[in-house]
């Protein structure tokens, strides 16, 4: 019964499963007799830890719909119901709120690995692409679900966000009204952004996880020394330097797991809002249309974005700075997806790279967090100048990258992997 060439149980209850469903076949080809490097190091628990707080933010997600109500007259009272009227109902949303910021932290890190290790290089690119369109979607998804409480800052942070598409020429005035549903942000824009943040994008970055990690099975794993363990195999077939990914790395990333629950819980126990930078402070405050809040920033992290907006004070061919401000985001975002085409370098590893690599991923690095920094603050012509020197950093790793790599000498890459 069933496919004859899949592997299957040899009798029982899995045997019967197998010949309706490749259950052996799938653990085996994922998890008992995937081979992964056996030299993964810190830097590899954060993919399982974004599969965790996924699982997070879509189960907390789940409970807290139960009690929220998505109109522009019950929103903000219902947050507060569920806080404080709802059984656990305060942890739920604390575990949500705050998952959100563990959500970025998580995947900040998972990015800067792939970035050190060249993990987007060949043959991964796909891999990388597909991540990029979880972050986009992750972005799209964070944001969306900040108008929901209907606070103050849910308010008028979607207010210049939205209003931020008015730049482009010909058709910006009327694409806002078109996002929004109205002549302002009002309870028809808080009813779409409640489908798109409960049902549509969830569905769509479920589906892109699964793309990425086909994508990553087909190709298998790097590792930090950027070497593929494919090359070298034992006369059974298997990678010398590669291990079963079940038991040794589900054990691993376990323990990540336990590390991680313990920092994340003392954090939702003890610094939930996290000084008002996980949840802003005008968001305990009810939206008023008719009250701007003193200081517009968005949440943390969107801020070296927002800077970036903010950087450009000029206007060019008749187009104001608001329009390039916009072209200059999008474009710090989209160059990234394009990252596996600029890195022309014949290593994968930072640490086979040569000098000119680690001082511009330093210094893109460093530019990443001032400007993270500075787009929560308001803007002074010093802090504006600063953010245009970090801006041009950041583009100049990238779009000088095709020469760097091509240049610089590497150091010799070992035959089978290091510690
Ligand atoms: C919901 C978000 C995401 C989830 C659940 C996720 C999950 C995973 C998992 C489980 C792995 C394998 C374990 C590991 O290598 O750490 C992985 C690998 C990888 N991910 Fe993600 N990922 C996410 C977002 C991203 C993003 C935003 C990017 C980059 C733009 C990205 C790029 C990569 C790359 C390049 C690898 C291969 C790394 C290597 O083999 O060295 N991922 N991802």
């Amino acid at each position: 019964m069933g496919n004859p060439n899949r592997v299957k149980a040899e009798s029982g209850f899995m045997r019967w499963v197998d010949d309706r469903f490749p259950a052996t076949q799938m653990w085996q080809d994922h998890l008992s007799k995937y081979y992964a490097p056996k030299n993964f190091n810190f830097w590899y628990f954060f993919g399982s830890l974004a599969l965790l707080v996924l699982v997070n933010q879509i189960l907390t997600g789940v409970w807290l719909t139960m009690s929220y109500n998505p109109t522009a007259e019950g929103a903000f009272a219902s947050v507060e119901y569920i806080m404080r009227d709802v059984e656990y109902g305060w942890l739920i949303r604390y575990m949500h709120s705050t998952g959100a910021s563990a959500f970025f932290v998580v995947v900040y890190l998972h990015m800067f690995r792939g970035l050190m290790y060249g993990s987007y290089k060949a043959p991964r690119e796909l891999v990388w692409v597909f991540g990029m369109t979880i972050y986009l979607a992750l972005m799209a998804e964070a944001f969306m679900g900040y108008l929901l409480p209907w606070g103050q800052m849910s308010y008028w942070g979607a207010q210049v966000i939205i209003s931020l598409f008015s730049a482009i020429p010909v058709v910006g005035a009327e694409l806002t009204q078109w996002i929004r549903g109205d002549y302002l942000i009002s309870g028809i824009t808080l009813n779409r952004f409640f489908a798109l943040h409960v049902v549509a994008l969830p569905i769509v970055i479920l589906g892109l996880v699964v793309l990425h990690l086909i994508a990553l099975h087909e190709v298998g794993s790097n590792n930090p020394d950027g070497i593929e363990i494919k090359d070298k195999k034992d006369e059974a077939g298997q990678p010398l330097d590669g291990i079963p990914f079940h038991p040794y790395y589900t054990v691993k990333d376990l323990f990540g797991v336990a590390v991680f629950l313990f920092v994340f819980c003392a954090v939702i126990f003890y610094f939930p809002e996290g000084g008002g930078y996980f949840i802003e402070k005008p968001n305990f405050e009810p939206s008023d249309p008719l009250k701007t809040p003193d200081h517009i920033a968005p949440v943390w992290y969107f801020t070296p974005f927002y800077a970036i907006l903010r950087a450009v004070t000029f206007s060019l061919f008749g187009l104001d700075s608001k329009f390039w401000g916009v072209v200059l985001m999008g474009a710090a975002i989209a160059i990234l997806f394009v990252l596996p085409w600029l890195d022309r370098s014949p290593v994968r590893s930072m640490r086979y790279k040569g000098w000119f690599s680690r001082i511009m991923l330093a210094l893109f690095a460093i530019s990443f967090v001032i400007l993270g920094v500075l787009g929560v603050l308001p803007a002074t012509g010093g802090r504006t100048l600063v953010a245009q020197i970090c801006t041009a950093v950041y583009f100049a790793f990238f779009l000088l990258m095709p020469i760097y790599t091509r240049l610089e000498k590497t150091k010799p890459v070992p035959e089978r992997v290091t510690g």
